[in-house]
């Protein structure tokens, strides 16, 4: 099972999947990651395990059709079975989704539908929890579709927010614990789709 990653920035969920990969945890493999940031460390973490690493960005390929057709193609050509969006911070296009349809999934650190949506990323996110009050958030697994944070939930996990938090201290509890729920998550759908063929 081939697993491409999308990640933006710091790619410290993509090094877990690589890692739960190279141990075994997961049965698979990363076979590429896709940054729109020419400079993440996502990048950089792809190349030092030796996995392929594109930069596509709306700056270098302007028209919207062609760059999401560079993406598609790089996919295939990485034989891609399901993606796995780690802190990607656009949308894919209806081409990608349509042609990997059911097998898109993406990480959000909140309870979904609970502080989700354009513009509930990072450490926006957990302001928003904090500001609200909330005694607790979480972490969701969920399949992409065309809106941010809509698709099916797959999996969640509950992190406590203690009475002193700040957005800063709450946002490292909950990727903390991601790492984890991630690689726990990501085993049980390869598990379910090397068995259907499919997630179920
Ligand atoms: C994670 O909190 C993930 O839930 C969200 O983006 C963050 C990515 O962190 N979608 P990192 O770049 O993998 O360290």
């Amino acid at each position: 099972m081939n697993i491409a990653v999308f990640s933006s920035h710091e790619g410290s969920d993509l090094q877990a999947i690589m890692d739960a990969c190279r141990s075994g945890a997961v049965n698979a493999r990363v076979c590429c990651v896709i940054s729109n940031n020419r400079d993440s460390h996502a990048l950089e973490r792809a190349r030092k395990c030796a996995v392929p690493a594109y930069h596509f960005s709306a700056r270098v390929i302007e028209d919207p059709t062609e760059l999401e057709t560079a993406i598609l193609n790089t996919l295939i050509e990485n034989r891609t079975d399901i993606i796995f969006l780690a802190g990607y911070l656009k949308k894919l296009g209806s081409c990608i989704l349509s042609h990997f349809q059911d097998r898109v999934f993406n990480i959000h650190p909140s309870l979904l539908p609970k502080y989700g949506g354009k513009g509930m990323y990072g450490i926006h996110v957990h302001t928003a929890v904090v500001q609200a009050g909330e005694q607790e958030t979480g972490i969701t697994v969920h399949r992409v579709n065309a809106e941010y944070d809509d698709g099916q939930i797959i999996a969640q996990q509950r992190v406590p927010v203690l009475p002193d938090d700040t957005p800063e201290c709450l946002a490292a509890r909950v990727l903390t614990a991601e790492h984890k729920f991630l690689v726990d998550t990501l085993g049980v759908i390869i598990d379910e789709m090397k068995r259907h063929g499919r997630m179920v």
